[in-house]
Order: C-alpha cells, then structure tokens, then sequence
C-alpha cells in the first residue's frame, strides 16, 4: 500500500474520533447547563463524522481497502468551558498539520488525485481553526460574567447543522 493511502485510512480514524471528542465535549456542555454550547459541539461532530467520511469514499473509489481501527476514548471532563475549547483549537491545529502531512506526501509519491481532492480540506481546516480561535476569543472576553455566558450560549444554540 502507498503510503499516501495508509495515511488516508488513518485521517478517517483521526475525524472520527474528532467527532467522539466534539460529542464528549457536547456531553460536558449539557452537565453544565449550558445547552446552546452542547448543540453547537454536536453540530461539529455531526460534521466530524461527514469528514470520516469524505476520506472513507476517497478511498473506496481509489479501489483501496479501508481498514478501520480502535478509536480512542476521549476525555470528559475539563476545568471550564474556555479550557475545553483551546483543546478544541489545539486538536484542530493537529488535525490541519496531519492533513498537510499527507499532501505533502501524496505529493512526492505523484498521487496527483488524492493531492486535488484534499484541496477542500485545507479550506476547511483554515475555517475550523478561525471558528474555534473566535469561539475562544468570545470566551475569553465574556471572563467569569455569567450574564456573557448566558447570551454567548443563547447564540450558538442558533448554530444550525450546515
Ligand atoms: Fe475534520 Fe475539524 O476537522
């Protein structure tokens, strides 16, 4: 097997256990009452999971067997709200250097096809990370108001599934 497509049947490991961190983390919005905050990451691991996906069919389409490993168990519990999203931001910054990894490789191995169809990702990994660079941003700027944290949580219960 290529290495190029070793590489893409591990991405679709990494989204998919991206959408099982977003889901916990979900999870741990709920416990704490904040409910806007818990659609909002349920959203993003919706679209975790139409990731896996994209890189799933790729494969399949390249005639190359997809073998589909553990997916590790995530945390739950994190010290606030704001922790819990500079996680997010620091598994996406991971999530965009993996991506990168593999057109880099595709690249040298002449996996022009694979190379084209990542284009889509490096959009939205930049978009991913500016999302959760600004949902940071809200954070930090709303501090221990509960009054912010309110409105902020009424906002992003708005979040519709894209
Ligand atoms: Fe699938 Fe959030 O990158």
């Amino acid at each position: 097997m290529k290495k190029t497509d070793a590489l893409l049947n591990e991405q679709v490991n990494h989204e998919l256990y991206s959408a099982y961190l977003y889901l916990a983390m979900a999870a741990y919005f709920h416990d704490r009452g904040l409910k806007g905050f818990g659609k909002w990451f349920e959203v993003q691991a919706k679209e975790e999971l139409e990731h896996a996906m994209k890189f799933y069919n790729h494969l399949l389409e390249k005639g190359v067997r997809v073998e589909l490993k553990e997916i590790a168990r995530p945390k739950s519990e994190w010290s606030s709200p704001k922790e819990a999203v500079k996680e997010a931001l620091e598994h996406e910054k991971k999530v965009t250097s993996l991506i990168y990894n593999i057109g880099k490789t595709a690249m040298e191995e002449g996996e022009f096809g694979t190379w084209q169809f990542l284009g889509w990702f490096y959009e939205e990994q930049i978009e991913e990370e500016d999302i959760f660079r600004d949902l940071l941003s809200a954070l930090e700027m709303v501090g221990e108001d509960g009054t912010g944290l309110y409105l902020l949580d009424k906002e992003l219960g708005q979040r519709g599934e894209e």
